[in-house]
């Protein structure tokens, strides 16, 4: 694979129309395989809470968790630019608080770059951090740590209005210096209105194929979280399936003494 990922390569990118691609990943060896695999960007995103660590949302996750899990990926990732996502109560803070959250980032777990989910007030978050000289990320559309308070995890962008606010929020981002946006869960052609208005890269997450790049849960890729699969998901392998059938293998064996056997 070739060099690092950086702003740059990213910005030259979408100058070219050539599609970057993201995942997520919360430990060691799958940033490492995913990363092999030519992944552009990988973000430790807080749907680890969910995913990874059995809580029903993810605004359950701390700060601790996140920068745990975020360390053990950074440990697998050369190439790929290495993205942490702050989770909810980051954001209960004063915004110098908020700040040093940041900076934990880059600073102990080795970030790239944090992203930020839409919020009042994000704007000022966004400026103050990238004051310090640390990238930031947007998020805008369906925001998970705010979707309970407004009604639900549906679509958004259907109607005039809201799609206007997203328009509108999509280049506040831009302004408070974002080099990129996820737009998640937006109608296509809002989509492509945002990508081919913004100069900075947009990752759609079950938003089109006009974004500048995708995301998905790798869990939901890789069909490792079975308790419901949202329907922009495609599922490129079934590790689920795959674990349960190698361990009643193994527990079989084990029960019947064929393992461990000679060869082993
Ligand atoms: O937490 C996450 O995994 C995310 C991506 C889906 C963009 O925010």
């Amino acid at each position: 694979m070739s060099d690092k990922i950086t702003l740059d390569s990213l910005k030259q990118a979408k100058q070219a129309g050539r599609k970057l691609v993201m995942l997520t990943a919360y430990d060691h060896p799958t940033a490492r395989m995913m990363d092999e695999a030519g992944v552009d960007m990988i973000l430790v995103g807080d749907s680890l809470s969910m995913v990874v660590l059995g809580y029903p949302d993810t605004t359950s996750v701390t700060i601790d968790e996140m920068l745990h899990h975020t360390k053990a990926a950074r440990r697998g990732t050369k190439r790929a630019l290495f993205i942490g996502d702050m989770p909810s109560v980051s954001f209960d803070q004063p915004l110098e608080t908020t700040v040093e959250h940041a900076l934990r980032f880059q600073t102990e777990a080795g970030c790239d770059a944090v992203k930020v989910e839409w919020k009042p007030n994000i704007e000022a978050v966004v400026r103050a951090i990238a004051q310090k000289g640390l990238p930031v990320m947007g998020h805008v559309g369906l925001t998970p740590q705010t979707a309970a308070q407004e009604g639900g995890f549906g679509m958004r962008g259907k109607d005039i209005d809201s799609a206007k606010r997203i328009i509108q929020q999509a280049k506040a981002l831009e302004a408070a210096g974002c080099f990129g946006i996820v737009l998640e869960c937006i109608p296509t052609q809002l989509a492509q209105h945002i990508s081919q208005t913004l100069n900075i890269i947009t990752i759609g997450i079950g938003s089109g194929v006009h974004c500048d790049a995708q995301v998905v849960v790798s869990h939901d890729l890789l069909g490792l979280f079975e308790t419901f699969t949202p329907r922009f998901v495609k599922q490129y392998a079934q590790m689920g399936k795959t674990i349960r059938a190698a361990v009643s293998q193994y527990c079989e064996e084990v029960r019947q003494s064929t393992f461990p056997d000679a060869a082993h």
